[in-house]
């Protein structure tokens, strides 16, 4: 289950029959899936007390439906710098156009997922409680807004909806869900991310040749008898260990005792303080709560002041390539006890990987490509938590903890017979190693072609055999490659597609399905600009008309990225 921790005897507690039914939709806008299956729970719970439910993704959602509707529940992530994730836009901007509807009407509540090191915590949630209010709207319970460890504060709003519903006298016979096909995929599993599968690693092995500067694992795992599935797009969830060295620099600093039993939660569990910061408490990231609980530990003025309004752009910096070590060095920290200061730390959160497999060409496997982080910050070496524990430490019979992340965002189209155009360089590839063996497997007709690129042809061409093997098959109809640091002039993906503007046009207007996965920022901000000029160069289209065609792609799924 998703939300063990909520405790669900409100939901089951017997309430009177009322005559009608309460409409309640629910929307939820993710990318990465969390969202969608909080939605499902909570319209399970709701149908349970009587509530004609029905979910859907906001892209699925047609804006001027809007005005009739009275209850309206909100999931909604936020991505990077504040922005709404990639299905949740389009009912963004209608919402804050000037064709959003008056909603006296409604009422309405957000459940707001973000993360406390970014900036822009939770603001498209913030955004949209903002916005439904100024329209006119009622708030149902307030809003809650999510830090990456969600169950908790996610249980809590549940539990808040169930009962403000079940007070309005909402009761009646139970009745099923009418679920949007995009969460329709998910079913129950036994294993969860609240309680992982140890998975077993079959294979570990460096994909990157002698010389590179990349070293990118592709690791292999079992999942015999967790009874996890998963579909081509989809991610795998794994909890990672912080690496020792810092967890024992950070001890011998404090002079804390390695073995002193602390209490890691509200229900009072203990661990030994070691297995603690190895496993339970996330040390690598500082934000900015986390500092003003700290500033109540610490005797230092310095601290208190950094914490204080008006100092944000410091704080920021501050907080910039920076980990607990270097809080408890730079400030004073000498005598905190290890219980106090575990007290105000996150939960290590998992890290989400595209899944390279597809369970057709691997039954009983899944494969991830994980790429080592490692970098220098303020004199001393950082790792990447869970690569460099995977580069590292951690070879073939070894577990890990793991759990199936389903993306409703990232899947192949119904049609076997629909083309499809991958872009995925350096790790982004994964997954559209999933998607042709799933084609493979299946035998799907269809048309494909990936966009592929890293630094060096010699040493960075990952998974270069398969691709062989598949374009010599016909699973992959077409290649085009773009390694950066082989000319002196850097070549990136989007140079590829440019070159075959032509050829690209013309799989568009067949109606092929476009796939972006890999780095959001750079990559994936150029490759939109990309598709966009091909659209104005090759379909003569205004750049006004080209930014909606991509934006209709994406509402009609014929365009998904999974980037991060
Ligand atoms: P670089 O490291 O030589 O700059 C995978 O990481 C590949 O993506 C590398 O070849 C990297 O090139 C390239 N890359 C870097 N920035 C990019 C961008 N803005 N668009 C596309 N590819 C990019």
């Amino acid at each position: 289950a998703v939300l063990p921790a909520q405790p669900n005897t409100d939901a089951a507690a017997p309430a009177p029959a009322s005559t009608a039914a309460r409409e309640i939709t629910i929307l939820f806008g993710s990318q990465t899936g969390n969202c969608s299956g909080l939605a499902r729970k909570l319209s399970k719970k709701l149908a349970e007390q009587g509530g004609q439910v029905t979910v859907s993704s906001m892209s699925d959602f047609k804006p001027n439906h809007l005005k009739k509707i009275e209850n309206l529940l909100i999931l909604v992530s936020t991505h990077g710098e504040g922005d709404p994730p990639d299905n949740a836009i389009s009912f963004y901007e209608f919402l804050h156009s000037k064709r959003a509807p008056r909603l006296e009407g409604l009422s309405y509540s957000v459940l707001a997922l973000g993360d406390t090191s970014y900036e822009f915590f939770c603001q498209t949630g913030k955004d949209f409680d903002k916005r439904l209010e100024e329209l006119g709207g009622k708030r149902l319970v307030p809003r809650v807004d999510c830090d990456v460890d969600i169950d908790e504060p996610a249980g809590e709003w549940i539990t808040e909806v169930l009962r403000a519903f079940r007070e309005e006298g909402s009761q009646s016979a139970p009745s099923s869900p009418s679920i949007g096909a995009t969460a329709a995929n998910e079913t129950d599993h036994e294993f969860s991310r609240t309680n992982p599968f140890h998975a077993e690693i079959l294979e570990n092995i460096n994909l990157n040749g002698r010389g590179s500067d990349r070293e990118t694992r592709h690791i292999e795992l079992s999942l015999e008898g967790s009874g996890l599935e998963y579909e081509p797009g989809d991610s795998l969830g794994i909890y990672p260990e912080n690496h020792p060295q810092l967890v024992d620099e950070l001890i011998g600093f404090m002079e804390w005792n390695p073995e002193e039993a602390i209490s890691i939660n509200k229900k009072g569990e203990k661990m030994a303080l070691r297995d603690a910061l190895l496993r339970h408490y996330e040390i690598t990231v500082l934000t900015k709560p986390l500092l003003a609980l700290a500033a109540g530990l610490s005797s230092d003025e310095r601290l208190q002041e950094l914490v204080q309004a008006g100092h944000e752009q410091e704080l920021k910096a501050y907080l910039e390539g920076r980990d607990l070590l270097d809080l408890v060095q730079d400030y004073q920290f000498k005598g905190t006890p290890a219980q106090s200061f575990a007290g105000i730390l996150r939960k290590l959160p998992a890290r989400l990987y595209s899944i390279a497999s597809s369970s057709k060409g691997y039954p009983d496997e899944v494969h991830v490509t994980i790429r080592k982080v490692q970098y220098e910050s303020y004199g001393r070496d950082r790792f990447g938590v869970c690569s460099v524990q995977l580069a590292e430490r951690l070879r073939s019979g070894a577990t890990l903890p793991v759990y199936i992340q389903h993306n409703p965002n990232f899947k192949l189209p119904e049609n076997p017979e629909t083309p499809i155009i991958m872009i995925g360089p350096g790790t982004g590839v994964a997954p559209f190693r999933a998607f042709l063996s799933d084609r493979e497997e299946s035998g799907a007709g269809g048309k494909t072609w990936l966009f592929y690129g890293d630094q060096h042809f010699t040493t960075d061409f990952l998974y270069q055999t398969d691709w062989q093997r598949w374009l010599k098959d016909g699973v992959l109809t077409r290649m085009d490659v773009a390694f950066s640091r082989d000319t002196d002039k850097k070549i990136y993906v989007q140079h590829r597609m440019l070159e075959k503007k032509r050829e690209l046009y013309v799989w568009l207007q067949e109606g092929a399905c476009v796939y972006v996965c890999g780095d959001e920022k750079k990559m994936a901000h150029d490759v939109h600009a990309t598709l966009a000029a091909i659209l104005e160069q090759e379909g003569g289209l205004s750049p006004e008309d080209a930014a909606e065609y991509l934006q209709r792609m994406q509402q009609e799924k014929r365009y998904q990225r999974d980037v991060y």
